[in-house]
């Protein structure tokens, strides 16, 4: 995590000296289920000590809100009462966590924000994500007097990306970012939405995530696209059974897919084959887990890419490449992490081939595409707090 006197020395210099209060929260991994979430299945995310700290203060004015990217160095100004909002994409997400939370009932008014982050951009760990739920952390602390449940926070960030930033994604990420605990996973039934803080530390083994530093961006990218798919499926499901009630894939077996096979086409019928096997691939994970079966667990995060790469087709050349190279070194498990179209690999390796790994793909990889892959050891940490 970044130092507190960082932000806080651009607070200072870009506004009027005064200080505010610090807030961080957290981007986040997945172990397993990906695509899941907007399909009401499981995921097994946890938060990292990576992500977004917001120096925050009213500033006296009815709703005008001036933002300091200091990664960016840039600086817009803007009125809550601006139907169109800013369009700097980084600003959006103020906006827009700033009217979900008055939608909650928080009389957010005008207030000054710097923030920095030190997630990855693009790399699939939800920096976005990060954003929405440190800004509605401090905006339910400043003006909310903490009346904003954690819950309502991860909806209101899920609702800043489907109305002001045009991804309709699921509640993974913000769920992660809000709820994580250090030294946890999480189990999340996104339907019901019960979870399970599940401690992870996996005797003998590690956790590293390898960026193909290919840009992912959700935003106008296919993420919709797979959305789509998956409820056309569920509608066709529907109509051929009135008498059930199928909300989301969840709701539907193997044979009811096989059904809609012929009518719903090839492409969405091998993006719904992909969502059910995910979805008990995360329950297998977990009884894998309990019984200390990590090979168990990396043979399912294999299948798990090849689904994402050959059903649910948003991976690309460079991460199909750094999977093979896991299973050459022989890894234990290796996948496309978060959304795809790019980002990074999540790689559960033994502790005595960490070192040769991360050195053959450094390798290899700079030969085939001329840079090595980033390598981010992940460290589960904590979910959004307030610092000071
Ligand atoms: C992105 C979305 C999540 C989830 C993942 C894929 O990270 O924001 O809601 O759908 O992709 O698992």
């Amino acid at each position: 995590m970044m130092e507190i006197d960082f932000v806080r020395s651009r607070f200072i210099k870009h506004f009027d000296g005064k200080t505010g209060n610090v807030y961080a929260s957290p981007g986040r991994i997945n172990l397993i289920g990906e695509h899941t979430d907007y399909n009401g299945g499981f995921v097994f995310p946890g938060a990292v000590d990576k992500g977004v700290m917001a120096e925050m203060r009213a500033n006296g004015t009815e709703d005008t809100v001036m933002a300091y990217a200091i990664d960016l160095k840039d600086r817009v100004d803007f009125k809550l009462s601006d139907p169109a909002g800013p369009r700097a994409s980084w600003a959006r997400y103020i906006y827009g966590i700033a009217l979900e939370m008055k939608k909650l009932g928080v009389p957010v008014k005008g207030f000054n924000i710097a923030f920095a982050g030190d997630v990855p951009l693009g790399a699939g760990m939800s920096s976005s994500a990060a954003m929405e739920s440190c800004f509605a952390c401090g905006l339910n602390d400043i003006f909310g007097d903490n009346k904003v449940s954690q819950w309502d926070m991860v909806l209101a960030g899920q609702a800043t990306e489907h109305n002001y930033c045009g991804v309709n994604c699921g509640i993974m990420d913000q769920f992660a970012s809000v709820f994580g605990k250090a030294g946890c996973l999480m189990r999340l039934d996104c339907r019901s939405r019960e979870f399970e803080y599940f401690p992870f530390k996996p005797d003998g083994y590690r956790l590293v995530l390898l960026d193909s530093v290919v840009k992912h961006q959700l935003a106008g990218s296919p993420y919709n696209d797979r959305r789509n798919s998956c409820e056309n499926v569920v509608k066709h499901i529907q109509a051929k059974h009135p008498e059930g009630k199928f909300e989301t894939l969840r709701d539907c077996t193997w044979e009811q897919l096989d059904e809609v096979r012929a009518e719903v086409g090839e492409e969405d019928y091998k993006r719904a084959r992909f969502v059910l096997g995910e979805k008990d691939r995360v329950l297998a994970v977990c009884d894998a887990l309990n019984e200390g079966d990590y090979e168990k667990v990396g043979e399912l995060m294999y299948q798990t890419h090849e689904g994402l790469s050959k059903d649910y087709e948003v991976s690309c050349e460079e991460l199909d490449f750094l999977n093979d190279i896991a299973k050459e070194c022989g890894v234990t498990g290796s996948r496309i992490m978060g959304g795809g179209f790019g980002g990074c690999t999540i790689n559960l390796v033994r502790n005595d081939l960490y070192r040769q790994f991360i050195a053959t793909a450094k390798q290899k990889f700079n030969e085939k595409y001329g840079h090595e892959p980033k390598v981010y050891d992940v460290v589960i940490g904590d979910g959004s707090r307030k610092l000071c």
